[in-house]
């Protein structure tokens, strides 16, 4: 009774205060000392589908939580599956097209609105969202995450979850990590190397993480490095909880967890869904035997009880679902998603006195497909088309007619183009709309091509034989392959657009609105240029993330390919012209910040939105990096003519590779680019800078430290001298010093563990490990070169 007033007290308030914070602690230690160990232990499971473990006794109660990420799915009840029979909710259009918008501000708003149809629904942890980055165009669930660049999907996960978050409901980040393949889900390897791990996969989690603190973080399916997500201690106690200093709490995807106790002690606390009849035993058996010290499991109690107990007090009771109002905001959503991809003769915006005779193509245009396939399938509180919507719209004064073009359920059957051509020749304009059928992207299910359907592009290219302004429509949700490109006079890509996206749809064609997304995603000209084409989905369990650091972009540049449609990309009605960038200083050390600025102009004769991106180059390095590599961008709106000038803060990280080796940032001196771009293959004005390090960094010299590493750095040649064999004597020359000796090369190129078999024991394995313990104090600036000055390269 006590603890339901107060968490009365707590209503309506939509965050938790200090004083608010201390007492939700003081009531969690205040259970803890009443809970058993069975008790303690069930609270580490679900109760059901979507409900945590309550505990009537003691008050505990329960929340709820439902899928995400682009909308509530929320079922009827906490243990039914509610596939298809949810309660409706706004949805929004799914995190490819909210990644287009590069909108973070917007995104935020949307968390807000799925926060407040939480409220509305009784949810109290929204599972989303999804920061995996595409790392394949195959990727079954890529129209379920941002991007394929990691700032991008982080900067925007974060925005969603402290607007989800601001509605006093919870949120789950998803799914921790590395989780990039559907096929064998629950069990495939992520064989990724380390260095890559931080800088592309666990970089989203860690903006998202430092930015906004999820309530919740899911831990994934698949394996990381040969260990379960679930199970990780170095994934989820040493970076997520350690070195990113996470304060929520961990719970496994669905089915997700393997060995329960060695998941506790790694730090997941709860296992979901159901209650673990079969691991709760496990737990307490451990506990019993001592495998599994009670401390370990008070501790995840302690956070677990934190979060059901915060969740609870911000339930707000009554809330609207505010249906009407989330439509037509879930409508602007896709209005800066749009991504117009070709514009030829400004065939767009529509003029309705040049193109009298619409002809409106696809079924699409009638029956949208506006999500994806699996658990974040929402029930739309109401469904927009299209053909209606530029009827009642935008038909006045202009003859629409329509013809079906295609059989959603036979991908051969072209019997439906022949009308659709007849309908397209009578007409001043064609729209088709085409794209990819709700089959063809799916949670569960990777796809083996990035085509349309063939009846789909058929229709496209013999339309465009018979009228020349053909517009071709897009709806899907990840890349696809377009053999009409040069066919058709405009392409507009409008991703998987929600409930209510055939009207942004009708405003971008109509002009009243300047579409202003771009590409969060790479469009390949063919499957086998994409980075993993050669290691995706991975065979027998296990997936090499052979591409490396070369995800997206990244790879296009390094392989010098030029893809159908480049990241970044995204066309307008109107132009922008970049000017006078500037950097605060030319020199700078790795403790300073660097301000960056540019000014930006519309100089075309209507109002519009640009996405500004800024990416760094390393022009040399120790270690391979990539050609250009995103770290800020933001998205301005301007007045014909108008221009504004924008500020960007870089720091020592927007410089940094990761050593796998060292496990640690590293920012090397030496002269960085940096590039103010319209898209990755648009660069509009560029900088340079040097950075001078002052990072110490350990040298690392073990058994393994090749000799002429040791040799070639100032710092330790004058030690190793000390260990030189006296036939080495023979090659200096004459007057000269051991500096100027031209060592052998087979000397060199040989680690330290083999010098007393190659100086015939004249350095004795004592004196090796007596050398490798006097190096192993030092430290260096990184600013030791390996790799040649890269040339600079112009798409
Ligand atoms: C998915 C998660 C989802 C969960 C609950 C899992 O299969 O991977 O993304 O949140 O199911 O539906």
């Amino acid at each position: 009774m006590k603890h339901l007033l107060f968490i009365t007290l707590l209503i309506f308030t939509f965050s938790i205060s200090k004083a608010q914070e201390h007492e939700i602690q003081n009531k969690v230690e205040e259970l803890m000392s009443q809970l058993t160990l069975e008790e303690k232990v069930s609270l580490c499971s679900g109760r059901d589908d979507w409900s945590t473990m309550p505990i009537e006794r003691l008050d505990i109660p329960w929340i709820w939580m439902a899928d995400g990420p682009h909308g509530v799915r929320r079922a009827p009840a906490t243990n039914k599956a509610g596939y298809g029979d949810q309660h409706p909710a706004t949805c929004f259009p799914t995190a490819s097209a909210l990644s287009a918008t590069w909108n973070t501000d917007l995104i935020y708003k949307v968390g807000q609105a799925l926060g407040e149809e939480c409220q509305a629904l009784g949810v109290n942890i929204l599972l989303g969202p999804g920061v995996n980055i595409k790392r394949s165009v195959l990727g079954g669930r890529n129209f379920e995450f941002f991007s394929e660049d990691p700032v991008l999907s982080g900067e925007l996960g974060a925005a969603y979850i402290n607007g989800v978050q601001s509605q006093g409901v919870g949120t789950s980040l998803k799914h921790y990590v590395a989780n990039n393949v559907e096929t064998m889900r629950m069990y495939m390897n992520s064989n990724v190397d380390t260095r890559t791990l931080h800088e592309i996969y666990l970089t989203p989690f860690e903006i998202a993480v430092k930015k906004s603190q999820p309530w919740t973080v899911m831990a994934c399916y698949n394996r990381v490095q040969g260990e379960y997500g679930t199970q990780s201690s170095y994934l989820l106690t040493d970076i997520l909880k350690n070195d990113w200093g996470y304060k929520g709490i961990v719970i496994s995807d669905w089915f997700a967890v393997v060995d329960r106790v060695k998941a506790l002690k790694s730090g997941m606390h709860i296992e979901m869904p159901h209650p673990g009849n079969v691991n709760n035993e496990y737990l307490l058996q451990a506990i019993k035997d001592g495998a599994l010290d009670e401390a370990v499991l008070d501790e995840a109690v302690k956070e677990i009880l934190t979060i059901v107990l915060k969740a609870k007090s911000l339930q707000k009771k009554d809330a609207d679902l505010k249906e009407k109002e989330h439509h037509a905001f879930a409508r602007q959503v896709e209005v800066e998603a749009i991504t117009l991809l070709k514009n030829n003769n400004e065939v767009l915006p529509l003029d309705k006195k040049k193109y009298k005779k619409i002809a409106i193509i696809g079924e699409f245009a009638q029956a949208p497909r506006y999500q994806g396939n699996g658990s974040s399938e929402v029930k739309p509180t109401q469904l927009d088309n299209a053909l209606e919507i530029i009827k009642k719209e935008y038909g006045k004064g202009v003859s629409i007619s329509y013809a079906k073009g295609y059989d959603l359920k036979n991908d051969n059957d072209f019997s439906l183009i022949e009308e659709s051509k007849k309908i397209a020749q009578e007409a001043d304009v064609a729209l088709v709309f085409a794209g990819l059928p709700l089959h063809y992207e799916s949670e569960g299910i990777d796809r083996k091509h990035i085509d349309m359907p063939a009846s789909h592009n058929k229709l496209i290219k013999e339309v465009s034989k018979v009228q020349k302004n053909t517009i071709a429509v897009l709806t899907n949700g990840s890349a696809v392959a377009m053999p009409w490109v040069n066919d058709v006079e405009a392409i507009l890509e409008t991703w998987l657009g929600g409930q209510a996206g055939a009207g942004a749809v009708a405003d971008v064609l109509f002009g009243k609105v300047n579409p202003s997304g771009k590409l969060g995603e790479t469009f390949p000209a063919k499957l086998e240029d994409t980075p993993a084409a050669f290691n995706f989905p991975g065979e027998q369990g296990d997936v090499l993330y052979g591409e490396r650091i070369f995800v997206g972009y990244r790879y296009y540049d390094e392989k010098r390919i030029e893809p159908l449609f480049p990241f970044g990309f995204g066309l307008s009605y109107t132009q922008f012209e970049y000017s006078d960038m500037k950097v605060s200083s030319k020199q700078i050390t790795d403790k300073d910040e660097l301000e960056v600025k540019v000014t930006v102009k519309n100089t075309g004769a209507v109002a519009g939105k640009e996405i500004i991106q800024l990416y760094v180059s390393d022009t040399q390095s120790t270690l391979q990096r990539p050609e250009k590599e995103l770290k800020k961008f933001t998205k301005v709106e301007l007045n014909p003519g108008e221009s504004k000038e924008i500020t960007f803060v870089l720091n020592s990280r927007d410089f940094s590779y990761y050593d796998g080796k060292r496990e640690m940032w590293i920012a090397e001196s030496g002269s960085f680019t940096i590039s103010a771009a319209a898209s990755s293959r648009d660069i509009r004005q560029t900088q340079t800078i040097t950075l001078n390090s002052e990072q110490q960094i350990p040298l690392m010299v073990d058994e393994y430290t090749f000799v002429k590493e040791l040799w070639d750095n100032p710092q330790t040649r004058a030690l190793i001298k000390e260990y030189i064999p006296k036939w080495i004597g023979n090659f200096v020359p004459e007057g000269k010093t051991l500096d100027e000796a031209n060592i052998p090369g087979f000397f060199l190129e040989h680690p330290l563990i083999k010098y007393p078999y190659i100086t015939n024991n004249e350095i004795t394995k004592e004196q090796v490990e007596e050398l490798i313990k006097r190096c192993q104090p030092l430290t260096y600036k990184p600013a030791y070169k390996q790799f040649e000055e890269k040339e600079n390269v112009s798409f």
